[in-house]
């Protein structure tokens, strides 16, 4: 049987592998392919490094969610994605709620990312340290940090996780980026360079990759984007990939699917500074998709009953062929 982690190192990658989640460990099925070391040869968690999970409160800091997956890649000598320090969604309420002036949100910034990204010191292959601060039309994304500090707050997130762990991959990580277009620009002129002018560390690029049948960017479109950011320096990696269609599918969506999931991991595979790729959970029933697009679904690798999307199959050929 084919094995995704070994094939993808093959092909000259650093690892194939997938987002897991605290709650869904219990089912034994799925830990048995979760943990399979020749399948997925890294580990993201999908929620428990985020920011409500992590300072709950504006200076106490949990780590137990996030350690839970931490620990199992650790278990299983996977590598771990850290997954992520600033975020405008899934933030901790307070931050939002309190009036802040620019040194003191300023300070409690430096102290979020600092105090996480030491707490994993030299156990994250890669932070994503900024997620999603960018809107489809490209420009910055008007949250609290955004509103209180300008953009100036990425620099400081960069810095403070630059500080705390020198040897992980600082990455930048957003949707709809996936293909050359204002979005993909504007994260290579105003996060990327934005950065380097001022000689502060980014080393990758995370292109989420959720993609729907029939939208997908084409093979050479990914392929030229990669190689965009590749140009700036940086390395890509796949962070988020998934396929949703109409639920539930037929053998047709189900064909479509299987290309798009082979495109993308073609484009990785054929672009040499593509490090790897994660999807984002692998299991139908543990993906995120159906809860937040109503009639879409069976976005990810196998099914409910634990047979395999011919999805699998597209991804094989992707590492095989490129
Ligand atoms: O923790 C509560 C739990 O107490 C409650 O019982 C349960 C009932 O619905 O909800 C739980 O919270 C959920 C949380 O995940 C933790 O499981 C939220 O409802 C749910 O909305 C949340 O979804 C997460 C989503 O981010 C939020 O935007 C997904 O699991 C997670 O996979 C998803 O991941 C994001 C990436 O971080 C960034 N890129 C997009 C991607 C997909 O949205």
């Amino acid at each position: 049987t084919a094995q995704l982690k070994k094939l993808a190192q093959d092909a000259g990658k650093m690892y194939f592998g997938t987002a897991t989640d605290n709650g869904e460990l219990n089912n034994t099925q799925y830990v048995n392919i979760l943990t399979d070391t020749d399948e997925f040869g890294q580990l993201t968690p999908s929620n428990g490094m985020k920011w409500f999970a992590i300072e709950p409160e504006f200076g106490v800091f949990n780590y137990s969610m996030g350690s839970v997956v931490a620990d199992l890649a650790e278990e299983n000598g996977q590598i771990l994605r850290c997954h992520n320090l600033v975020w405008h969604s899934q933030l901790a309420p307070w931050v939002d709620a309190l009036t802040w002036s620019k040194e003191n949100l300023t300070e409690a910034l430096i102290a979020h990312v600092t105090a996480e990204a030491t707490h994993w010191k030299g156990k994250c292959y890669a932070w994503d340290v900024l997620n999603e601060a960018l809107n489809d039309d490209g420009t910055y994304r008007n949250d609290t940090f955004l509103a209180v500090l300008g953009p100036e707050y990425i620099k400081i997130a960069f810095k403070a996780a630059a500080a705390a762990d020198p040897d992980a991959k600082l990455y930048y990580n957003d949707c709809n980026i996936e293909r050359v277009s204002n979005k993909s620009d504007s994260a290579r002129k105003n996060i990327i360079k934005f950065l380097q002018d001022d000689n502060i560390r980014i080393d990758g690029i995370g292109l989420q990759s959720h993609f729907t049948v029939g939208r997908s960017p084409s093979l050479d479109d990914q392929i030229s984007n990669m190689r965009l950011f590749a140009d700036l320096g940086l390395e890509i990696a796949i962070t988020e990939l998934d396929v949703r269609v109409p639920d539930p599918p037929n053998s047709t969506g189900l064909e479509m699917q299987s290309k798009v999931y082979e495109e993308s991991v073609g484009a990785c595979v054929q672009v040499d500074e593509c490090v790897g790729v994660t999807v984002w959970d692998f299991y139908d029933p543990f993906s995120w998709v159906p809860d937040t697009f109503p009639g879409m679904g069976s976005a990810t690798l196998y099914f409910a009953n634990f047979t395999k999307h011919p999805a699998y199959q597209g991804i094989v050929n992707a590492l095989v062929n490129g």
